[in-house]
C-alpha cells in the first residue's frame, strides 16, 4: 500500500513556509491505518519491547495501537503541566518554536526495553528529548518508529546510534 498517498500536504500551515503533513487523512482510512500500525508492529515484534512511549499529541494516536498489538505498556510524554504525578522534564527545540516535555518519574523501570513511536520525525528535537527522559529513568531505548520522516531536516543526525524505522519519507 502506498501510504504517502494517504497523507494530505497543506502548504503554509501553521505558518508560512511550513509544508504540513496532515495524517488525519491516513487515520480516517481504516485500511491505511491498520497497514501503517501493522508495519510498525512487524518491525518491533521481535525486539522484546516492554513499553511504547508516545509524545503528545499525535504520538498517542500511533503509539497506543502499537503498544496494544505488542502487549506492551503505553507511556505518554506530555507537554508541561499535564501529568499529575512527579515528573522528569526536558526542554527542546521544535520545527517551529520550542517546548518542554515531561514524563512521570515512575513510568519506566530501570532496564525496561522501550520503543518511541511518533507520527513525525522532523528536526529530531522531540525524539531526542524523549530519549533523554527515558534514559534518565534508566530505560533502554531500543527503537524509534515514525509514520513520516522529513529527510531534509536531518533529524537522524541527532539520533545517531539508535535504530530508526520510518514508513513514509519526504
Ligand atoms: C510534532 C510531531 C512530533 C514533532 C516532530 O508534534 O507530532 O512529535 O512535532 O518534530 P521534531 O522532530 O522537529 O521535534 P507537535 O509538537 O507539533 O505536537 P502535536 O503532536 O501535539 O501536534
Amino acid at each position: 500500500m502506498d501510504l504517502k498517498k494517504c497523507v494530505r500536504v497543506i502548504e503554509d500551515f501553521p505558518k508560512e513556509g511550513i509544508s504540513f503533513k496532515d495524517i488525519t487523512t491516513l487515520l480516517k482510512d481504516g485500511k491505511a491505518l491498520k497497514y501503517a500500525i501493522d508495519q510498525i508492529v512487524e518491525d518491533l515484534k521481535d525486539k522484546n519491547i516492554d513499553i511504547v512511549v508516545g509524545p503528545e499529541a499525535r504520538g498517542f494516536l500511533v503509539g497506543t495501537p502499537v503498544a496494544y498489538a505488542l502487549e506492551a505498556g503505553f507511556v505518554p510524554v506530555r507537554k508541561p503541566g499535564k501529568l499529575p504525578g512527579e515528573v522528569e522534564r526536558f526542554e527542546y527545540d521544535l520545527e517551529y518554536g520550542s517546548n518542554i516535555l515531561e514524563i512521570h518519574k515512575d513510568a519506566i523501570k530501570p532496564g525496561q526495553r522501550v520503543a518511541i513511536v511518533d507520527d513525525l520525525l522532523a528536526t529530531g528535537g522531540t525524539t531526542e528529548a524523549a530519549i533523554k527522559l527515558i534514559e534518565n529513568l534508566g530505560g533502554e531505548v531500543v527503537s524509534l518508529q515514525f509514520l513520516i520522516e522529513l529527510e531534509d531536516l536531518n533529524g537522524k543526525a541527532k539520533l545517531e546510534g539508535y535504530h530508526i524505522n520510518s514508513l513514509i519519507k519526504y
